[in-house]
């Protein structure tokens, strides 16, 4: 399967220098010697400066009988007169590469030593003048980024689901790609499915199955390797506008197209704060609840986690903030992972603009004073280091910079220059953020230079940006309004501790506060409840099985905490079902640490229901619980 290994080992090729070529074959790169690159991302083996991918056109046989994807990678590179060329893969079966358009002519190939992390490097030996170079591959059972699942766990119970999470570097692992969010490329593909199935991607799609079981698909704007998405399943798609709309199992869609109801209002208040909305369509596939996700921005395709569908459309932030990655992560992408604030603290931020536009400055608040919550915790539990904008996550996984600090300390940072140069100027500039860096990388050091020009130097104004950016912790000039609505509901539950039946005469109801604000009642009690107190607000408030995942999770882990182990079935079936690792993780970190008996516990339950999870899920939970 490798070729030609033996001698190519004895050679330096281009400025990678080859090491102790091990016996089976494979070659060890020596990373710091890798390239002389001016902008080398950590989590890429790619040479993209000397060359890189500016078209890929993907051929993908999606079989269900062996859950793999046959695919065939063409990719056609801009050559600035490389001798070799490095791509990102982990654990892919290579077949075979070629080089050539339509005169297709066998390549060597060489796999480097594999890496937990990265994967391997997958180096081909070119010509200066190479433009085509074909990678024929299956994934295999370890790849990372598909998730398929038996009919069993989809909605239907009749057909099974495919789906693909390619952030942050998992697409190396369904797709030979050069995996760093510096190089875009435009993408087409032609998938073949079962018939019974309809595929969808980050691409122009179908809105219903054909005969053939064939399909083509066309992104035509040039886009980051971890945009690109697939989904197959048993999908119906509903139009909810001119230019957007849902796709789902069909026993989901009505809800679906009930709960994202504003969608074409949301996408009208955001073109009006940051311009026009670039990517044609914008559609939203609920997956089955294995995602672990509440959403993910893949391009004119949102994946959203079906726990979003509550029936009372309390969660749709979660959509306004996919939808806002339209303009900040899709349109102007992070450099690097390190620089991953870029693109979730401006979403954040102007996810909580479209908010503010749909239902008002005092739903706004409320999100903001909850993420509050949220990041103060977070800053308790992670290293000073990880609690800068700007990381460092050199030898370590990415997804290690997935905190509250890139998305509620990056949208401050906004919000807090907000309050300093008001909100008119704010939108001028990020406005001509948005054009000037449109449908390419930014690094933090580029945006700050670009402020600094912009913004700060024609308005002569001072702001500590090196403090937001570069030191640990929140500055002291953080704006945070407050909310009268979450400091009522602090009131109430300081009312029920004090001994008082706040639910008298049925004056408390669930549906009458909203996620947000039963979040705040929740958090405000002590960490171990009395068990009678807990057992009395669920015969009130239902938290116990009350359908909402957000409230769930957080009223499961306070139940573990405080020995209320009367609700262990429904936190059993809560955690066999939902996949979405925000709400998992918490759950288990109680389970793990609040004695042997919860631990094990906890460790049974996973051992039963871990193949419900995607990698991402249980990789974490793992980590977790053993
Ligand atoms: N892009 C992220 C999800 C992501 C980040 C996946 C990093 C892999 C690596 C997505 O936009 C996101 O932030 N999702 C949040 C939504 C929330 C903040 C509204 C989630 O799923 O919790
Ligand atoms: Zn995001």
């Amino acid at each position: 399967m490798i070729r030609a290994v033996g001698h190519i080992c004895l050679l330096t090729i281009s400025s990678i220098a080859f090491l102790n070529c091990s016996s089976n074959d494979k070659a060890k790169v020596s990373l710091p010697e890798f390239n002389k690159m001016t902008r080398k991302d950590a989590h890429s083996y790619s040479n993209y400066e000397q060359i890189h991918t500016k078209h890929l056109h993907l051929e993908l046989d999606v079989n269900f009988k062996n859950n793999t994807i046959y695919g065939v990678a063409r990719h056609q590179m801009i050559n600035k007169g490389a001798d070799t060329a490095v791509f990102d893969i982990k654990y892919l079966e290579i077949q075979k590469v070629t080089l050539g358009k339509g005169n297709e002519r066998p390549a060597d190939f060489i796999i480097g030593e594999f890496d937990s992390i990265l994967g391997s490097p997958l180096m081909i030996p070119i010509q200066k003048n190479t433009e085509y170079i074909n990678i024929y591959y299956n994934t295999t059972k370890q790849t990372e980024a598909l998730d398929w699942l038996a009919p069993a766990q989809t909605t239907g119970k009749k057909l099974p689901f495919l789906y693909s999470q390619g952030q942050a570097i998992l697409t190396r692992s369904w797709i030979p790609v050069q995996g760093t969010p510096e190089v875009r490329i435009t993408y087409s593909a032609d998938v073949k499915v079962p018939k019974e199935l309809l595929p969808v991607m980050s691409a122009k799609n179908p809105v219903s199955k054909n005969e053939t079981g064939q399909y083509h698909f066309e992104m035509k704007q040039p886009i980051p390797v971890y945009l690109i998405a697939i989904a197959v399943g048993d999908l119906s798609y509903k139009s909810l506008g001119k230019n957007c709309g849902v796709y789902a199992e069909k026993y989901l869609i009505k809800q679906c197209a009930d709960e994202f109801v504003d969608l074409p209002k949301m996408i009208t208040a955001a073109e009006k704060i940051y311009g026009k909305y670039q990517w044609e369509q914008y559609d939203i596939a609920v997956l089955p609840y294995s995602f672990p996700f509440g959403g993910m921005e893949n391009p004119r395709l949102t994946f959203a986690n079906p726990t979003l569908i509550t029936g009372d459309r309390s969660l749709v932030s979660v959509i306004a903030h996919e939808l806002a990655h339209s303009w900040s992560g899709n349109l102007v992408t992070n450099a690097s992972w390190d620089d991953f604030w870029l693109n979730e603290g401006f979403t954040v931020y102007f996810e909580n603009r479209i908010m503010e536009e749909l239902y008002g400055k005092e739903v706004a608040d409320l999100l903001v004073n909850v993420e509050f919550q949220e990041l103060q915790n977070t800053l308790k539990r992670e290293a000073k280091e990880d609690t800068k904008l700007k990381l460092n996550l050199a030898h370590r996984s990415p997804d290690e910079g997935m905190t509250d600090v890139a998305y509620v300390k990056g949208a401050s940072f906004l919000r807090t220059l907000e309050a300093k140069v008001g909100r008119e100027k704010l939108d001028i500039f990020l406005n001509s953020y948005f054009k000037h860096f449109a449908f390419k990388s930014v690094s933090t050091e580029e945006f700050v230079a670009y402020l600094d020009s912009e913004l700060l130097v024609p308005g002569n104004i001072t702001f500590n940006v090196n403090e937001w950016i570069y030191e640990p912790g929140i500055p002291s000039n953080y704006v945070l309004t407050s909310s009268e609505r979450l400091q009522n509901m602090e009131t109430l539950a300081d009312q029920l501790l004090a001994g008082k039946d706040i639910f008298v005469k049925g004056k408390i109801k669930r549906e009458k506060y909203t996620t947000q604000e039963w979040q705040t009642f929740i958090r405000r009690l002590p960490k171990k409840m009395e068990v009678e107190k807990m057992q009395f607000i669920d015969k009130n408030l239902h938290f116990n099985n009350c359908g909402n995942a957000e409230l769930m999770s957080e009223w499961y882990v306070l139940a573990i905490n405080s020995g209320y182990t009367e609700i262990r079935p429904d936190m059993e079936k809560f955690l066999a079902k939902v996949g979405r690792r925000k709400y998992l993780e918490p759950i288990y970190e109680m389970l793990a640490s609040s004695g042997t008996e919860n631990k094990l516990w906890g460790q049974a339950v996973f051992d039963r229901v871990r193949g419900n999870y995607h990698y991402v899920s249980q990789t974490s939970i793992e980590e977790i619980i053993r």
